[in-house]
């Protein structure tokens, strides 16, 4: 496990920088933020000054009128102290709240932003359950870190030093002793939690991580579990998944547990030395009570801050575990980036031309496509027929370069599609896909996906070209009828036809009297009914006719 861990930058120094550079983004909430957080650990810095003057005021006597004057004045100094340590802590509160706020947003949009670009292959090999858990838990665990260095552990380490130089100025030798057991406690919290804790968490991070995916898994298949009756293979799977997550998770727990019982060990050791030198120099006539007063109260702030500071290390440690998998994310390359300059492409006729196009997948040694060329001309419908797993997928996935070619090129209209944006790219092209794929929203807004903005008209017009009018004379509020309805109206090879129905392109040719139909290309294994819902279809239309069609021709919709 060290070993693993010394190969790779380790969290910390990966984090760090990461949330650092966030700061930067808001110097003067930064400044804020810390301002008034170590302003006010100041008020505990000097408590136990005024502590020991209220005590030596007191054993003077309550007849001595500067005794009594003394007593007032390190009583109002106390109060005075508790009140603008209370004030600086409030603003340094207020501060921290927009400011970790921007940050967990920012966070969370770049990676949203990231992960939608990432590839094809990315995706198809991520638990879409597991990257949801690493954004979340990663925004969370930033809120945790900011509170941890900003709220916690810089006031901790002001008081610390501070009283160990208050205090070293008066006794040096008390002062000493403290000092010893800081460098003694400090570096020790250290090791323990970044070779012993961390390495347990991050393994536990990585199986609760494994548990999100496995659920979402399962949840997102649920229809073929139903239709295999799988649900108890489903539950087994993931009772497994969660025995081995509870056991790593229980062993970072105990070593969380073994720690701290090892600081409380240190601190002991240090409480009995400074408390028998208070009293040696009690003994030795060099401490008043009032000096005994402040030394024990100092120790006990201090006390406080270093057993804190034990646990601010850890949150620490957690924190920094909790977003390296988000901050892996941002560190990792958009695996097909458009190149730079890129121009957005100009289909005009839109034919298709594969020259020489070699191509396989990651990991796969025979290419699937080794120097294929194929030219379909502008207007031409072109239909591929093929075994499974003979490539016709892999075509169409070309065509949008979801997977850019290992050699030759592909042109539309004489344009590489390699050197233009690929947002221009996949605009032009519309595609029915094999499985109607659906989101979370009203159905207006699914068949308008790919035309925002598109109206009423227009979207009830592209449903009823994908033959799903019957539906949408059912739906009366097409608008609000939400993807339910949506799935049940549309069942089975309607599905497909609906979802095909989605409005695409920029200037989707749904518009009456716009669009002839150009080059097609469908691709089908089987298509036995004729209707090209078999398999998915795709076209490139120069004047945006909808993507209503499979991969059978269809008669000019006449819109
Ligand atoms: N993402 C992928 N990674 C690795 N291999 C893949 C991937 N997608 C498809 N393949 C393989 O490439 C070949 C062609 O797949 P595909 O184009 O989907 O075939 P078809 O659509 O004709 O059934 C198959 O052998 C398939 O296993
Ligand atoms: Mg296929």
């Amino acid at each position: 496990m060290t070993t693993h861990i010394n190969q790779r930058p380790t969290a910390i120094r990966r984090v760090l920088p990461f949330v650092f550079r966030h700061w930067l983004h808001q110097p003067v909430g930064a400044s804020v933020v810390a301002g008034g957080l170590l302003g006010a650990t100041v008020a505990d810095l000097f408590m136990p000054v005024f502590s020991g003057h209220l005590v030596d005021a007191m054993t003077a006597g309550a007849s001595d009128p500067a005794a009594r004057r003394a007593a007032f004045m390190a009583f109002g100094a106390i109060v005075a102290l508790g009140l603008v340590s209370m004030i600086l802590r409030l603003i340094g509160l207020q501060a921290i709240v927009p400011f970790t706020l921007r940050i967990m947003s920012d966070v969370a949009r770049d990676a949203f932003v990231r992960v939608q670009r990432f590839s094809t292959d990315w995706h198809a090999n991520s638990f879409a359950g597991s990257t949801v858990r690493k954004i979340t838990r990663g925004m969370w665990a930033l809120d945790l870190l900011n509170d941890t260095i900003l709220m916690a552990l810089l006031p901790s380490l002001a008081v610390l030093l501070g009283s160990m130089i208050l205090l070293g100025l008066h006794w040096p030798s008390l002062g000493l002793v403290i000092a010893v057991g800081a460098l003694i406690y400090i570096p020790m919290i250290v090791i323990f939690t970044t070779r012993y804790i961390a390495p347990a968490a991050r393994v536990s991070n990585a199986w609760d991580t494994k548990v999100g995916g496995t659920l979402a898994d399962a949840l997102t298949c649920n229809a073929v579990v139903k239709s295999f009756g799988a649900e108890a293979r489903e539950d087994a799977r993931l009772a497994r998944v969660i025995s081995r997550w509870r056991r790593r998770v229980r062993r970072s727990w105990l070593r969380y547990n073994y720690t701290s019982t090892a600081q409380l060990a240190v601190l002991l050791c240090l409480r009995g030395s400074v408390i028998g030198g208070a009293l040696l120099l009690w003994m030795a006539g060099r401490a008043s009570p009032g000096d005994v007063t402040y030394v024990l109260t100092s120790y006990y702030i201090i006390h406080a801050y270093l057993r804190d500071v034990g646990m601010h290390i850890n949150n620490l440690q957690r924190s920094v575990n909790d977003m390296e998998e988000l901050v892996a994310i941002h560190d990792e390359t958009i695996g097909i980036a458009d190149v730079a300059g890129a121009l957005p492409i100009d289909v005009r006729g839109g034919r298709i031309v594969f020259e020489d196009v070699t191509f396989h997948y990651g990991g796969h040694r025979t290419p699937l496509y080794d120097g294929l060329s194929v030219d379909i001309g502008a207007g031409e419908r072109v239909g591929l027929v093929g075994r499974s797993g003979s490539g016709k997928t892999t075509f169409v996935k070309l065509v949008q370069r979801l997977y850019d070619v290992s050699g030759g090129r592909i042109l539309i209209d004489g344009q590489d599609i390699a050197e233009v944006t690929q947002h221009s790219l996949r605009s032009q092209i519309a595609i029915v896909q094999q499985d109607p794929i659906l989101f979370h929203r009203s159905l207006a807004e699914n068949i308008a996906y790919g035309r925002p903005g598109a109206s009423m008209a227009a979207i009830e017009q592209a449903a009823r070209l994908a033959n799903a009018h019957e539906f949408i004379l059912r739906a009366k509020r097409l608008r609000h009828a939400s993807r339910r309805t949506w799935r049940q109206a549309l069942r089975g090879r309607a599905a497909a036809r609906g979802a095909g129905a989605r409005v695409s392109g920029r200037r989707a040719g749904i518009d009456p009297g716009r669009g002839d139909i150009q080059p097609r290309l469908g691709v089908g294994g089987a298509d036995p009914a004729g209707d090209g819902t078999a398999d998915e279809g795709t076209h490139l239309d120069r004047d945006r006719a909808p993507a209503v069609d499979g991969a059978r021709p269809r008669p000019h919709p006449g819109v």
